[in-house]
């Protein structure tokens, strides 16, 4: 007969299902969701130590890349960082003991250009286009006249006499920004590029 000792190691997982968008250059807060006083935390980026503390330091240490930019609250133990780059895309884990409970969060950031520069132009052939900088970009269109299917897309509607006097716009966007630009058809008509196709 022996006797049976059973440890249980409870480890909670909390999962984010779903990506969090970041603009680059800008900031995240990425959220630990415990209750309780924390004993020692870490926080860690695609397997790479970011920052940790335990409740006998002193001091909140932070690790290479993240060294200035990252922020961790003791207290909720949620941690923001800024200055996003492309680079910090990826897995983020928090790591956190409470009352000899391990708790395991994850999240993962996808960092993207935002929508810049969007522009409107008149190519030669007067079918309005539509262009801007960024990642992952969506572009729509609003005006008179349009058809379902012109609303969509970076071809915008054709200009021609009839339809001089309208305004339209171009909205851009991505999942972190939008942008949107309108244009005078009437500017189609007095832009050197047109000058070929009025004659
Ligand atoms: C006119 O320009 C648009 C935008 O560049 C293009 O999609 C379309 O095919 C062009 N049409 C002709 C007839 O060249
Ligand atoms: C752009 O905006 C439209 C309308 O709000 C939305 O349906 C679409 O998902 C957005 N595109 C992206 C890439 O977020």
């Amino acid at each position: 007969m022996g006797t049976i000792f059973c440890i249980i190691f409870s480890l909670f997982y909390v999962a984010s299902s779903k990506t969090i968008n970041v603009a680059t250059n800008g900031k995240v807060t990425l959220k630990s969701h415990v209750e309780g006083e924390i004993e020692n935390i870490v926080w860690m980026h695609d397997g790479d130590k970011m920052v940790d503390w335990d409740n006998k330091a002193v001091n909140i240490r932070e690790y290479l890349k993240f060294k200035g930019r990252i922020k961790l609250d003791v207290k909720s133990g949620d941690v923001t960082f800024i200055h996003l780059t492309k680079e910090d895309s990826g897995l983020y884990e928090a790591v956190v003991m409470i009352q000899g409970r391990i708790i395991s969060i994850k999240h993962r950031v996808k960092v993207i250009d935002p929508v810049n520069k969007a522009k409107v132009s008149c190519p030669s052939n007067a079918t309005l286009h539509c262009e801007a900088e960024g990642d992952s970009l969506d572009y729509s269109w609003s005006g008179p006249g349009l058809q379902t299917e012109e609303m969509r897309g970076q071809t915008g509607p054709q200009i021609s006499k009839e339809n001089q006097d309208s305004v339209y716009t171009c909205v851009v966007n991505n999942t972190v920004s939008d942008s949107s630009v309108t244009y005078h058809a009437s500017d189609c008509f007095t832009s050197g590029d047109y000058f070929h196709f009025i004659i």
